[in-house]
């Protein structure tokens, strides 16, 4: 096994795709075995880290650079960051993936808009609908699909623990593909 290797899961999608959930389930699991990690979740780096940023391509970009260098920095020390954010363009994944190098894991956590807009754990669907949230992605403002990701989790047909058995099988796989 790759034991305390370190590893940057990037996990982009939606809002209501279901990244946080698999973001902490995957956590969880890694700690059962032993392995350090830590989960860096847009929501809740935007409340400090990132709390100057809003969701213009600028901002986005910005928070995700900064994200990016966080997670190379714990990867450097033998973490599995799991970054769990929106990561709406390929530029700025490929932004992600630059910044990480060697250890960068793309995960394309994908659910259907529409079961992402039904699910609405947050209700901000319903109020971008209303046209009071700005650039609300998916909504109004564009989520390029990921073209190549490393691993890919349909979470609308998967269970929680098979897409992070899904995860782990990658994790400990003995070279971790180039992408
Ligand atoms: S990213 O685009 O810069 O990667 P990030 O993952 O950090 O986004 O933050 C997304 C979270 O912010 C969403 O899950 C949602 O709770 C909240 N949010 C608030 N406004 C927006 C918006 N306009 N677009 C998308 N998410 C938003």
């Amino acid at each position: 096994m790759s034991g305390s290797r370190g590893a940057v899961i990037w996990m982009t999608g939606l809002s209501g795709a279901g990244k946080s959930t698999l973001a902490n389930a995957l956590h969880r699991r890694l700690k059962e075995a032993g392995r350090p990690s830590i989960v860096l979740d847009g929501d809740v780096l935007r409340r400090g880290l990132n709390a100057d940023l809003g969701f213009t391509h600028e901002d986005r970009t910005e928070n995700l650079r900064r994200v990016a260098h966080v997670a190379a920095l714990f990867m450097q020390q033998g973490f599995v960051a799991i970054a769990a954010v929106i990561s709406p363009e390929e530029r700025h994944r490929q932004a992600a993936r630059d910044i990480v190098g060697e250890g960068f894991v793309e995960v394309f956590v994908n659910a259907p808009l529409a079961v992402c807009e039904a699910r609405d754990p947050k209700g901000l669907y319903v109020r971008a609908r209303r046209g009071e949230i700005a650039h609300f992605t998916g909504i109004s403002d564009p989520f390029e699909t990921p073209l190549a990701p490393d691993v890919l989790i349909e979470t609308d047909r998967t269970s929680v623990d098979h897409a992070v058995a899904q995860l782990l099988a990658y994790l400990s796989a003995p070279t971790p593909s180039a992408g």
